[in-house]
């Protein structure tokens, strides 16, 4: 296949600049982003249809404000320019760019001037958009029209279709922008006139040919966790250098029941990687033995995964690259602010490559979204329920039990998870449902079952809904289908006589317990 049709997007380091190229992709557009700084002829080598300039922190008027080179005006592509993108468009056109008398931030009513052809076609006359900005664009430069305004804010959006030269100062990328993807669509279809026939497929090849380029004839080790992403790095790496791959499995003995076994089954039939799964549970419970704090048993779980995975690592001799999968939200999370306090530290294997003296990494994920990392697993052909797999701890079952952790309790644990798992789906409430799984409560209570005395824990049952996971409402699920999970839970979980629903949002407590 040729190169895509494609989009550059020039990055002024905008918080969105991501989304922007996700938005894209949505309207079956390759895009890739380049810094803001990128030489004209590495753009023009990628031959793109269009140039989206991104928004960024900084003013156009400051000194050392990044710029582009001008060239790219000239290129005879459309140029759309986005808040930042669009100020420097007009102040290199000769426009005023002024601090605003208000400053536009969040939902605002702009009016659309024009909304029969061109960029805002098909847009309502008043639509809501995201602002954010403090500087503005004073008035159109020569040869552009303003095509929508606020009360605040007079040049809202403007276009010089002569020179195929678009500014916006709001954020079309954001869903907020409630138009905004007809939008960008008007200016993908309509004025760089893609075809928009890109899709995961399309990708998927893209991504298969980099691998080739990257690893050459190499070799590459890919640590499999049993989550969604490292299972789709391990099926693209796959089709990219077959068995020049290979994954090692560590199973710490605290996953959902038959994941492991679907992981083996895939890797070893559908995607014959060369596969080294390690059962480490033995050594994971040695270790966990009588430990009750939850930093604890999460810090004595990654420091058992790592050892066990450099033990097998090196077993395997010298791999020439590392991969892993990591996602585009890990890459923003990793810029996160530093200083922020530790509720939970998380187990990944973010310092593996490092400690196994990996200097070359392959991240073929590192670009796409959770949502387009499925996508991308079902158009490699990985089965429906890997893909749909809920996020799942790093350390798995292990914070799902309050207190000390045994394989008896691992049991009640997983039994009554699979119980939830199946009533949900039978349900149709998987999918509306962002996270559910049950928790040992370590409360032990009287119950009678029979005509015998019980005297067996209790386990709660916590289903949330949530878009980013850091604040979480509790799912309102029928009170039939809770009485259902009770009796079911108690009746083929042994150890197990009373089972309560957790109705505590995020904050004030975690989605996990412990
Ligand atoms: P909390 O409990 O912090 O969980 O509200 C938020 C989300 O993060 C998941 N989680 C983890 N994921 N390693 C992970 O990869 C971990 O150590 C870990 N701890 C919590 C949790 O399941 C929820 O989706």
């Amino acid at each position: 296949m040729d190169n895509p049709q494609c989009v550059v997007i020039l990055d002024f380091g905008g918080q969105y600049t991501q989304l922007i190229a996700r938005r894209v992709r949505e309207c079956g557009v390759f895009s890739q982003v380049l810094p803001a700084t990128a030489k004209l002829g590495t753009i023009r080598q990628l031959r793109p249809h269009g140039v989206i300039l991104s928004g960024g922190p900084a003013s156009v008027t400051d000194e050392g404000a990044p710029k582009i080179d001008p060239a790219v005006f000239e290129l005879g592509v459309p140029v759309l320019g986005i808040c930042y993108g669009m100020q420097l468009m007009a102040h290199h056109h000769g426009a005023p760019v002024v601090r605003g008398e208000a400053r536009e931030y969040g939902r605002t009513p702009v009016t659309m001037d024009e909304t029969q052809t061109g960029l805002l076609a098909g847009i309502s006359a008043q639509s809501q958009c995201w602002m954010s900005h403090t500087f503005q664009v004073a008035r159109a430069p020569e040869g552009f029209r303003v095509i929508a305004h606020t009360p605040n804010c007079p040049v809202a959006a403007m276009a010089d279709e002569k020179r195929g030269l678009y500014g916006v100062q709001f954020h079309p990328e954001v869903t907020h922008t409630e138009e905004g993807l007809v939008l960008l669509r008007n200016f993908l279809l309509n004025i760089c006139h893609l075809k928009g026939d890109w899709n995961m497929e399309a990708y998927a090849e893209m991504a298969i040919r980099q691998i080739r380029d990257i690893v050459g004839d190499g070799t590459v080790l890919l640590g499999l966790s049993g989550g969604v992403d490292s299972a789709v790095a391990a099926a693209l790496l796959y089709r990219a250098i077959g068995d020049r791959l290979t994954c090692v499995y560590v199973d710490h003995g605290m996953m959902r029941a038959g994941e492991s076994e679907q992981v083996v089954e895939v890797f070893t039939k559908t995607f014959p990687v060369r596969l080294v799964s390690v059962d480490a549970s033995e050594e994971c419970f040695a270790d966990l033995k009588g430990v009750r704090d939850p930093e604890r048993k999460r810090k004595i779980i990654g420091r058992d995964f790592m050892r066990v995975f450099k033990r097998e690592a090196e077993k395997l001799g010298r791999l020439d690259f590392f991969a892993q999968g990591t996602i585009y939200p890990d890459v923003i999370e990793s810029g996160k602010a530093k200083g922020s306090a530790v509720i939970k530290s998380h187990h990944n294997v973010g310092g593996l490559p490092k400690k196994l003296g990996f200097k070359k990494l392959v991240e073929p994920l590192r670009m796409l979204f959770k949502d387009e990392v499925r996508a991308l697993g079902l158009a490699l052909g990985l089965p429906e329920s890997l893909v749909r797999r809920q996020p799942f701890p790093g350390p798995g079952l292990a914070i799902r039990i309050v207190g000390d952790i045994t394989p008896e309790k691992v049991r009640i644990v997983r039994q009554s998870d699979l119980i939830l798992r199946e009533e949900f789906a039978a349900a149709g409430l998987d999918k509306a449902v962002s996270q559910y799984f049950t928790v040992l409560t370590g409360a032990r209570s009287v119950g009678v079952m029979g005509d015998e005395r019980t005297y067996a824990y209790a386990v709660a049952i916590r289903a949330v809904t949530t878009d980013d996971f850091m604040t979480a409402d509790v799912a309102r699920i029928p009170y039939e289908l809770l009485g259902r999970l009770s009796s079911r839970i108690i009746g083929e979980v042994a150890g197990v006589n009373r089972v309560l629903y957790d109705v505590t949002t995020k904050p004030p407590a975690s989605i996990e317990w412990e």
